[in-house]
């Protein structure tokens, strides 16, 4: 087979960057390991920030987004056993969030796709890239039923995930990686049950910890808490799940949680990570392949969005012009904002989650900070700020600065 990007992976990356090239008639086939059905159905993000909406609504993309998304313009803290209200809106100049579900945004870009004969293979693994080093690299395929193909093609784009193959790709002498695993993990559910605040509410419990109000829609709750790493899913059966949700929010303005069935359930470990460069000769990582954020601050899938906006216009003008300027760029524009969004994502984790071995007096200092960030327009105005989205860096990078590793044949 061939064509002129060859991406891996039908997460938002992928599907966002196969539906952006074919806007400007750029042809490519984007390979996923997994089925439709579970892709489709695979429960995770759901908070957009505006300029993803925007990049979304442009690209032809907002129908069911701006007729289904829930516009936030508030948030809640919960801390001391009493809400607060961060008022994005006032403090960011006129922005906001948006509800709305990853895996809608994954099968409204595949249904687009699909309208267009894009090309998505489905349950077909990526098992190798060859030949990144030269003009013509290829990707080595397997499909369901065993058979081996290779896709040939001019540029590759690793949108594969955070255990993906693309990121190993990249020589060991050249790649380097940060990483910080946190000793708790988010155990979530998606609940029948009206959300009891309006809006997204973080909580936090001096003696046990945090929690997450988030939603789906005005009847589907989408609830999270910090717990053990090491514990299971069958260690929390849904009655022990209500009850630990209640115990956080305990306090002297109550707040009555509405109980109901519990349509899914999940545990997902919590870590922060970065590949550099994000880049290597024709291969170009985005999304969880070349970054992780810890969920706290909502960012991962904003984030792969935002690395899609840089390339695929870079992709563009390398297919129409030959340049290669904002390709050679890429990794070092996205690094910079990627950095700032894992600084944002670290921080709001570390100033709302208990950590094992702290004294009373860190706890104390958490709550001050929340005190703080709740009752000062300054420190509200930088959350909000980073919450609705920094703006994209600007892809001018000059020659001398750039990374040489990343720049192409
Ligand atoms: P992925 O969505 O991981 O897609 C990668 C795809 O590549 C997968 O479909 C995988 O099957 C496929 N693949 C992997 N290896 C191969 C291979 N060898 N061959 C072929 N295909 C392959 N982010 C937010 O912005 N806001 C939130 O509110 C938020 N909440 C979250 C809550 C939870 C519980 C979790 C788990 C994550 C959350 N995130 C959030 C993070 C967000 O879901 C991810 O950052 C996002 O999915 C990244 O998109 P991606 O396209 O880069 O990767
Ligand atoms: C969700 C909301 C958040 O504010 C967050 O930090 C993580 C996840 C959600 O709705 O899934």
């Amino acid at each position: 087979m061939q064509t002129q990007v060859a991406i891996l992976g039908a997460g938002p990356a992928g599907l966002f960057l196969s539906h952006l090239l074919h806007l400007q008639g750029i042809d490519s086939i984007v390979i996923e390991s997994r089925s439709r059905d579970y892709v489709e159905g695979r429960l995770r993000a759901g908070v957009l920030e505006k300029g993803t909406v925007d990049a979304l609504v442009e690209a032809g993309l907002g129908e069911s987004l701006l007729r289904e998304g829930l516009r936030h313009k508030e948030i809640n803290f919960r801390f001391g056993g009493r809400n607060h209200t961060l008022d994005l809106d006032d403090l960011s100049g006129g922005r906001y969030v948006t509800v709305y579900g990853q895996q809608k945004v994954v099968k409204d870009i595949i249904a687009a796709r699909m309208a267009a004969q894009g090309k998505i293979l489905f349950e077909t693994k990526a098992e190798e890239i060859l030949g990144i080093e030269t003009t013509n690299p290829r990707v080595r395929i397997v499909t369901k039923n065993g058979e081996q193909q290779e896709i040939s093609c001019e540029l590759v784009a690793g949108c594969d995930g955070f255990h993906g193959i693309s990121r190993e790709t990249i020589p060991s002498s050249i790649l380097k990686t940060f990483e910080r695993v946190y000793p708790f993990a988010w155990l979530g559910i998606l609940a029948e049950a009206p959300p009891i605040f309006n809006c997204v509410t973080n909580v936090y419990h001096e003696e046990r910890g945090f929690a997450l109000l988030s939603m789906r829609s005005r009847t589907l709750s989408r609830l999270y808490m910090q717990c053990d790493p090491n514990e299971k899913l069958e260690d929390w059966p849904d009655e022990r799940i209500w009850d630990e949700l209640e115990r956080r929010l305990e306090g002297t303005e109550k707040c009555t949680l509405v109980r109901g069935p519990i349509l899914n359930k999940g545990i997902t470990p919590m870590r922060s990570f970065v590949a550099e460069p994000m880049s290597y000769r024709r291969l170009f990582l985005a999304g969880d392949s070349a970054h992780i954020v810890p969920p706290t601050g909502a960012k991962g899938m904003n984030l792969a969005m935002a690395d899609i906006r840089v390339l695929a216009p870079a992709m563009i003008d390398y297919f129409k012009t030959g340049a290669t300027r904002l390709l050679d760029a890429y990794s070092d524009t996205c690094l910079r904002r990627v950095w700032k969004v894992e600084r944002f994502s670290w921080s709001v984790t570390s100033m709302t989650h208990n950590f094992p071995e702290e004294s009373r007096f860190d706890r104390r200092m958490r709550s001050a900070t929340l005190d703080y960030l709740t009752s000062s327009k300054a420190s509200g105005t930088t959350f909000a700020e980073n919450f609705v989205g920094l703006p994209l860096e600007n892809s001018e990078v000059q020659d001398s600065e750039r990374d040489p590793r990343t720049v192409m044949l």
